[in-house]
């Protein structure tokens, strides 16, 4: 019997978090998989550090990442080049992850290619096209081209059924978020010593990349945190800053220098994975830290006004307050006054998944792809 073979393809930050565990549990199972990891590079040396993590030496480095790259030569570098990794590699199968240009691009150039197409983190959506922007448009080609789709939650699942995708190609299996966040919490811990965070200070933790929020968005969220250290001696912001120039340049203009803002690089997975337990409050417009947040326990207070991931909103864990100055003021200070309204918002809630979504996408590829 000959095995199976599987691509997997990523390029950011978030789809490499969320596709190491299952690359790691398609390597497991080799007597039935051939697993071949290709990574476009879309981010660099963000995506370096998971593939550090975890461990995992692509077959394919595509390599594409250009300095305050745009949309248009994105799409189409990973529409050209993933032609030429479908003809070497031939396989059975494709895997993308959620609603990056890398996983919509490849999904599209798989689909030229006539090879299946597997989404995972299926279904999300707002059903607004401009947020988030691209990445609502990304997801709904990815699910209109893919064949299986690994769908997070009942409401993604639902999301797919009303988009008319076929509910025998519909899977739940929760979110692999988790489980590279439960591996990464039991397998490397961390200390964040060298970040010499007071002790004695209430930690906020902060991110924000989309592109929404670029320009006076982003400006806002840097007033309001310069704000809230004003206003409250006790607490301390730690702000690792995503590398994307239309982040770096406002937030080191603007929060550079002040000594209760520690402004960082991007942290590797597992001490952020520490840095989110150890923080009273997480404010951020990151869709993983959405998903991660509330399974640790703590209140995260989303920067923007929409979100595609509503089950940690409607159990209370999770709020949208947008970016304006004065609404993030006033949140922040609400957790910070009132303990019965902290207490509220930190329960710990794990709507996402049980650490077991990589075993069931494994489990359904077996069945449906049998040689
Ligand atoms: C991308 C995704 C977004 C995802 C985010 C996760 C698209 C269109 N956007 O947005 O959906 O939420 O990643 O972080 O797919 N850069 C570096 N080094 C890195 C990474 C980025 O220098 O390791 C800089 C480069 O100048 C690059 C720029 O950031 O051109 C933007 O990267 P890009 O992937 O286009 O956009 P993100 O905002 O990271
Ligand atoms: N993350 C990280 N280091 C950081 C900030 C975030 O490892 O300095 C992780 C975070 O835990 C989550 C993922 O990166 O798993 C989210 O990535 P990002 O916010 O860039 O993208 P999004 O999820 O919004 O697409």
């Amino acid at each position: 019997m000959s095995k199976i073979k599987v691509l997997t393809v990523f390029g950011t930050r978030p789809e490499a978090i969320k596709m190491a565990p299952l690359v790691k549990e398609l390597e497991k199972n080799s007597d039935t998989f051939e697993s071949i990891v290709c990574v476009t590079a879309q981010h660099r040396q963000m995506l370096d550090q998971v593939l550090h993590l975890f461990n995992i030496k692509p077959d394919y480095d595509l390599n594409i990442m250009k300095e305050n790259q745009n949309l248009w030569t994105l799409t189409s570098d990973v529409l050209l080049k993933m032609k030429d990794v479908y003809e070497a590699s031939q396989p059975d199968i494709v895997l993308v992850h959620g609603d990056t240009t890398t996983s919509m691009a490849a999904a599209l150039s798989a689909f030229y290619a006539k090879i299946p197409v597997g989404h995972v983190e299926a279904g999300l959506r707002t059903f607004d096209k401009y947020y988030p922007f691209p990445e609502e448009i990304n997801r709904v080609f990815a699910d209109a081209v893919c064949t299986y789709h690994f769908a997070p939650t009942d409401t993604s699942c639902e999301n797919l059924l009303k988009a008319s995708i076929p509910e025998e190609h519909i899977y739940k299996t929760g979110n692999t978020v988790i489980d590279a966040l439960l591996y990464t919490v039991e397998n490397h811990k961390t200390d964040l010593s060298e970040l010499n965070l007071d002790k004695n200070l209430k930690t906020i933790l902060l991110t924000s990349h989309r592109r929404e929020n670029f320009g006076e968005p982003i400006k806002n969220i840097c007033k309001a945190v310069l704000e809230l250290v004003e206003k409250n001696p006790q607490i301390q912001f730690v702000y690792p800053v995503h590398l994307n120039p239309n982040v770096q340049k406002p937030v080191y203009e603007l929060l550079d220098g002040h000594p209760r803002i520690r402004l960082i690089a991007p942290m590797e997975y597992a001490p952020f994975a520490t840095l989110m337990k150890q923080s009273d409050i997480i404010l951020s417009d990151s869709g993983g830290v959405q998903e991660e947040a509330p399974s640790l326990g703590k209140p995260v207070l989303v920067l923007r006004s929409t979100t595609e991931r509503p089950e940690a909103v409607e159990y209370g864990t999770v709020k949208l307050v947008g970016t304006d100055t004065d609404a993030i003021v006033k949140e922040v200070q609400n957790l910070l006054d009132n303990p019965d309204e902290y207490k509220k918002m930190s329960e710990a809630i794990n709507p996402y998944g049980d650490g077991l979504a990589c075993k069931r996408i494994v489990e359904i590829l077996k069945t449906r792809l049998k040689k």
